[in-house]
C-alpha cells in the first residue's frame, strides 16, 4: 500500500524515521512529506535515505516535472499518517487550511487519514487542540492518542506520541477495514420524496440526505464503489459516488430498481413518504372558502420491492420511530424482507433528521440487536458497515 507519512515540528519527529522503516518492514511504500518545523528536527535526506522516495517539504515541490505533486501524491496514496502530529497542524487540518505542502495534499486526499499528535500536555488539553480532535474523529480520522508521562519540556501529563507499534497498528487496522467493501457496489437511498399537490406544492419532511451522504462517504473509505439515489437536498453528495437525482417515491422506486442491479448492498435511508396526493392538480391550487380535502394513496414500499426483485443483495432499511423501543423496527425488516434494519429514535434531541449526529440500533433476524451508541453520521455509517461487512 501507498502511505504518505507527513512529519510536522516536534521533538517525537526523530520516531519518525523508525516508523517509515517499521512500515516498510510490513510491506507498504512510504513517501515521506516534512513541514518547516519538522526540518528543524530532522532533514528529507534522511527519509529519501531511508524510503527510497522523494521527500516534500515546500508547496511548489514537483519530483516530477508536470504532475502537481500535492494532487499526484494524495491521489495515489491509500493513506495518510501525520506522525507526530503538532496542535499547529491538527488545528489546521481540522479547519480546512492548506498553507504547506502537508496541509495542501490532505486537503486533496479523499483517502484515510491517522493523526498521532505530540505535544506539550498544555497544548493537547488546549480546547481549540481538542475541539480540533472531536471535528477530526467526526470526519472519520482515526486518532492515536498520545500517551502520558514526562515531555521535552520538562512538564508531565498526556502528550508524548504513542508508540510505534501502537501508530503502526492503527495504520494496519485502518488499511484493513479500507478494503472491507473492495470490490463491492454499494447503493444508497437519500433523502426526503416530495409529492406533488399541485405544480408549486408537495407534501414532504424533513430529511436532509445527511445520513445518506456520511453513508456513502463511508463505503467509500472502504472500498466500494457507490450510487446515490437521492430526492430533493441542500447538502453536497462526495464527488467520487455517483448520484441519481429525483423527484417523488416513484420515480426514485424506478431509479433505485434500475441502479439495484448487481449490487450487493442496498441501503435504504431516504424517507420516503408513504402516502401521495392521488390528484396532483395542473398549474396552482386557488384559495377558498371551503374546507378541502387531498385524498391520498399509498406510495410503492421502494426497499421491500429492491429486497424481493433481488434476493441475493445485503438489502438494509432504515426504521425512523419516535421510540427507542426496537419492536415496530423488527416488525418492518420482516414486513419488507430485509437483511437489517438501522432503527434510529427521531424524537431523541440532536440524532435522526437534518441532525449531524445519530445512534442506531441495528437489527438482524436470530442476532441481538446492536447499538452504536450516539455518534457523528459518518461515525454510525463506519459502524454500521463495518457490521454489515464481518
Ligand atoms: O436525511 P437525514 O436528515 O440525515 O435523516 C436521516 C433519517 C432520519 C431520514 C434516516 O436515518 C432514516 O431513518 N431514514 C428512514 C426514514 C423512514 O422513512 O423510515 P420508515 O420507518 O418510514 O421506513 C422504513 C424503511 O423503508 C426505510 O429504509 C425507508 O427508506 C423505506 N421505505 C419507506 C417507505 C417507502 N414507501 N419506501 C421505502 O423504501
Amino acid at each position: 500500500m501507498n502511505i504518505v507519512l507527513g512529519v510536522s515540528g516536534s521533538i517525537a519527529a526523530y520516531r519518525a524515521a523508525d516508523l517509515a522503516r517499521e512500515l516498510m518492514r510490513q510491506g507498504h511504500t512510504i513517501r515521506a512529506c516534512l513541514t518547516d518545523a519538522a526540518q528543524q528536527f530532522v532533514t528529507p535526506t534522511l527519509f529519501e535515505t531511508l524510503t527510497g522516495n522523494p521527500c516534500l517539504i515546500d508547496a511548489f515541490d514537483e519530483p516530477e516535472t508536470g504532475r502537481m505533486a500535492h494532487i499526484d501524491w494524495a491521489r495515489q496514496a491509500d493513506l495518510i499518517l501525520v506522525a507526530p502530529a503538532t496542535a499547529n497542524t491538527i488545528n489546521k487540518l481540522a479547519a480546512g487550511i492548506g498553507d504547506d505542502m502537508l496541509t495542501t495534499l490532505v486537503l486533496a486526499a479523499t483517502c484515510p487519514l491517522v493523526v498521532a499528535p505530540a505535544m506539550n500536555p498544555q497544548m493537547y488539553a488546549n480546547e481549540i487542540t481538542q475541539r480540533s480532535l472531536k471535528t477530526l474523529s467526526a470526519r472519520a480520522v482515526a486518532i492515536v492518542e498520545p500517551q502520558e508521562g514526562d515531555v521535552a519540556c520538562g512538564e508531565h501529563g498526556q502528550g508524548k506520541l504513542a508508540p510505534n507499534s501502537q501508530i503502526v497498528d492503527t495504520v494496519q487496522a485502518v488499511l484493513a477495514s479500507s478494503r472491507l467493501l473492495a470490490g463491492k457496489r454499494v447503493v444508497i437511498t437519500s433523502g426526503p420524496t416530495q409529492e406533488p399537490i399541485d405544480e408549486v406544492r408537495f407534501l414532504s419532511n424533513r430529511s436532509s440526505g445527511k445520513m445518506g451522504s456520511a453513508i456513502a462517504r463511508a463505503a467509500l473509505l472502504m472500498g466500494a464503489e457507490v450510487t446515490i439515489v437521492s430526492g430533493p437536498v441542500q447538502i453536497a453528495y462526495p464527488l467520487q459516488a455517483k448520484v441519481v437525482r429525483v423527484g417523488d417515491a416513484v420515480q426514485m422506486l424506478e431509479a433505485t430498481i434500475n441502479e439495484s442491479a448487481g449490487a450487493d448492498i442496498v441501503i435504504g435511508a431516504a424517507a420516503v413518504a408513504d402516502y401521495r396526493p392521488a390528484d396532483p392538480v395542473a398549474g396552482k391550487m386557488r384559495r377558498g372558502k371551503d374546507n378541502i380535502t387531498l385524498t391520498l394513496v399509498p406510495n410503492p414500499d421502494i426497499i421491500a420491492q429492491v429486497a424481493r426483485s433481488y434476493p441475493s443483495a445485503c438489502v438494509v432499511g432504515f426504521a425512523a420511530e419516535p421510540t427507542s423501543d426496537l419492536s415496530v423496527a423488527m416488525e418492518k425488516l420482516v414486513r419488507k424482507g430485509l437483511f437489517a434494519i438501522a432503527a434510529n429514535d427521531v424524537s431523541a434531541p440532536g440524532t435522526g433528521f437534518d441532525a449531524e449526529d445519530n445512534d442506531i440500533a441495528l437489527i438482524r433476524r436470530d442476532v441481538a440487536p446492536v447499538m452504536s451508541g450516539r455518534r457523528s453520521k459518518l461515525a454510525c455509517a463506519l459502524w454500521l458497515l463495518d457490521n454489515l461487512a464481518r
